[in-house]
């Protein structure tokens, strides 16, 4: 981890307009400059950037965020890349903090692993293209198959010779800790403490991760062979995570963003055949369906999946496994199959890059059309098979539940009842039951704020068109108002013996948030503030978790309207020029707590209607205390008005 110095002093260094000044020509306009956004194509200015917020936001297409989250949106780089960028710019040497014994062990491993599969990939290289072995056999064999050097070369594709232990000695030689060999899988014991190579005579595809790092390896035995596995590939360890992974995508991501499409195919071949063809947005998964990571991963790139398959039934069945996940993570997938019995990679040799990608642009199919028509097929006549059909896709349906994807599901269900014959009202109710269901089910587990969107969904399909639902939800504005008051005010004074951050710690003491996330922030908070750190709202923007940050430039780009109602009640006062801080953390504390009061009045209300005598007794007792409350508090608000 880098340390918070570092952080520290980067955050001190970056100069936002000489950063994003180098994509996007700024001019200065007042205290704000302003460009041609290099997120979405526009033709007049409306990217704006902040200095003194060290902020930018396009009024165009509503991106948003800091420094670091530029360089990661537009460079795609990871958080830690985007510091060092940083830190390289401005000469900042990178301190990372001691680690636990337990995270020092991990790392240990992490980097030796990475070493070693570096290290195995130069010799790997060496064998293929300076062998004769490597030469006569392996790369003839890519040559055959219509590789050509510099994909072979971009890709970093090798041969482990048909020897026992040759890669084995050279690792051994060079001192490599025997535990963390094993863990690579580059080499098997034999005979108790004898090291082996375990790739024996097979072309090696490494693996790289995001930042183009060697995290694994599959490894194809040459030409057939039934009795060994066609594949063999790196077993999990600290930095392979097989679920996480999508082969291609270090050198697939750019070109993922720049497309907004991303290609998934099966093999590796598949991958390299396709680059090779010039279409680069391509990763492959392995043949076996998505993982919740992989969906993800994608997603950081782009919302479009194109599923390539070969035409086989088992391809098509992994593949329409992780449909529903993908719905859920609003994904638009799209599926091509490719016809008579070829692969993309072969297909891509056989027709040639144009024809292929014209080939995918006319076959695309929506998956959950295409997966209704498999459905339809399989049904035949049958009436019982047919409400089956009609059940299940109308769950499918009801995974696309984003306030944004509401129109895609109204889509969806009518195109769907016109291939079922059926009636469309019929379809959208049989969806809101499939919802309403979840919502039963997921209830239980979910915070109290989820479960209240969620029934405002499930309620009215239209309601959800109404962006207000989720802008406006009044339980969460008090929250975030407090939070922002802490981010914005915390600091400063609140009379001679506290901050206003330890009055809003002493006033909450005995409330806390429903809002998980907004809980979190205000924990970690308090946590940093008791630390003796400084946290305000532009430190929190280089804190590590994502969704910290990006709650955080949401909380004090888009300040809650209730702080501008705050606003005008305070410039009715003629109170504008000075400073309005107490006021506003005044009555976001009080509103805050009359809020939550009012929830116990609810909650005590209907505790009362099962009570018995004497329960009710004590309910009452609690009845009159909130009252209490509520009238000092609603005073207090008063005053502030009033004075
Ligand atoms: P070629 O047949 O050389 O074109 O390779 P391919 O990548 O097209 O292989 P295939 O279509 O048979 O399989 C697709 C993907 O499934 C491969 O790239 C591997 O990731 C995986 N796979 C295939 N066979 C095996 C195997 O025997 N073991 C393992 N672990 N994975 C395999
Ligand atoms: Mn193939």
């Amino acid at each position: 981890m880098i340390t918070p110095q570092t952080i520290e002093q980067i955050k001190n260094r970056i100069d936002i307009i000489d950063v994003i000044g180098e994509y996007v020509k700024l001019k200065k306009r007042g205290s704000n400059y302003l460009g041609l956004c290099p997120f979405h194509n526009e033709k007049t200015p409306s990217f704006t950037v902040s200095p003194a917020k060290e902020l930018y936001k396009c009024f165009g297409c509503g991106k948003s965020g800091n420094t670091i989250t530029f360089l990661m949106e537009h460079d795609k780089m990871s958080y830690v890349e985007a510091l060092k960028f940083l830190a390289n710019r401005y000469n900042i040497e990178i301190e990372e903090t001691e680690s636990t014994p337990e995270q020092k062990i991990v790392q240990q491993a992490a980097d030796s692993l990475y070493i070693i599969n570096n290290f195995a990939t130069k010799i790997f290289d060496e064998k293929l293209f300076d062998s004769e072995e490597g030469q006569s056999i392996a790369l003839s064999y890519l040559k055959e198959r219509g590789f050509r050097e510099e994909v072979i070369k971009k890709f970093q594709i090798g041969y482990n010779p048909n020897q026992k232990n040759e890669l084995a000695n050279a690792l051994i030689q060079h001192q490599f800790n025997k535990d963390f060999l094993l863990k690579s899988g580059l080499v098997a014991l034999r005979n108790e403490n004898e090291l082996v190579d375990n790739y024996r005579g097979r072309i090696i595809f490494p693996i790289h991760n995001n930042s183009g790092k060697i995290i694994g390896f599959g490894a194809r035995i040459i030409g057939k062979n039934d009795k060994a596995p066609k594949y063999i590939n790196t077993p999990e360890n600290e930095i392979y995570i097989k679920s996480k992974v999508l082969y291609g995508s270090y050198f697939a991501r750019l070109a993922i963003d720049k497309a907004d499409e991303c290609l998934l195919v099966e093999g590796y071949t598949d991958v390299v055949s396709l680059h090779q063809a010039g279409i680069e947005n391509v990763v492959a998964s392995g043949g076996t369906s998505l993982t919740i990571d992989q969906l993800r991963l994608i997603k950081k790139y782009s919302n479009n999946l194109t599923i390539i398959y070969d035409g086989d039934a088992a391809g098509v069945k992994a593949a329409l496994r992780g449909l529903d996940m993908a719905l859920e993570e609003s994904l638009n997938v799209k599926l091509v199959l490719i016809p008579d019995k070829e692969d993309p990679d072969s297909y891509v040799n056989k027709v040639g890059a144009t024809a292929f990608k014209e080939f995918i642009a006319v076959n695309k199919k929506d998956f959950i059309i295409f997966q209704l028509e498999v459905m339809l097929k399989e049904a035949g006549n049958d009436v019982t098979s047919k409400s089956n059909v009609v059940n299940q896709i109308a769950e499918t349906l009801s995974k696309i539940n984003k306030a944004e994807d509401f129109t895609k599901q109204q889509d969806y269900i009518k195109q769907c009842s016109v291939l079922l014959k059926i009636d469309e009202t019929g379809l959208t109710n049989l969806v809101n039951k499939y919802k309403r269901d979840k919502i039963v089910k997921d209830e239980k587990k979910l915070p109290f704020e989820e479960a209240d969107y969620f029934h405002q969904q499930s309620k009215q399909p239209e309601d959800v068109l109404d962006e207000n639902v989720f802008l406006l939800n009044q339980d969460e504005a008090h929250e975030r108002n407090v939070m922002r008051v802490l981010l914005e005010n915390g600091l400063k004074n609140w009379d001679d013996q506290k901050t206003m951050a330890q009055y809003i710690f002493e006033e909450l003491e005995a409330f806390h948030f429903e809002n998980t996330q907004l809980e979190n922030l205000y924990n970690t908070y308090r946590k940093q503030y008791e630390q003796g750190l400084q946290p305000d709202a532009k430190s929190f923007l280089y804190n590590d978790d994502e969704n910290i940050r990006s709650l955080v430039v949401s909380i004090t780009m888009f300040p809650h309207e209730l702080s501008l109602k705050w606003d005008e009640v305070l410039e009715g006062m003629h109170i504008t020029n000075r400073d309005t801080s107490q006021q506003d953390v005044l009555m976001s504390v009080n509103y805050f707590k009359l809020k939550k009061i009012k929830k116990m009045f609810e909650e005590n209300q209907r505790d009362m209607e099962h009570a018995d005598f004497d329960e009710q007794m004590r309910l009452i007792e609690i009845h009159k205390n909130l009252k209490e409350i509520e009238k000092e508090i609603t005073r207090q608000l008063g005053t502030v008005i009033m004075k």
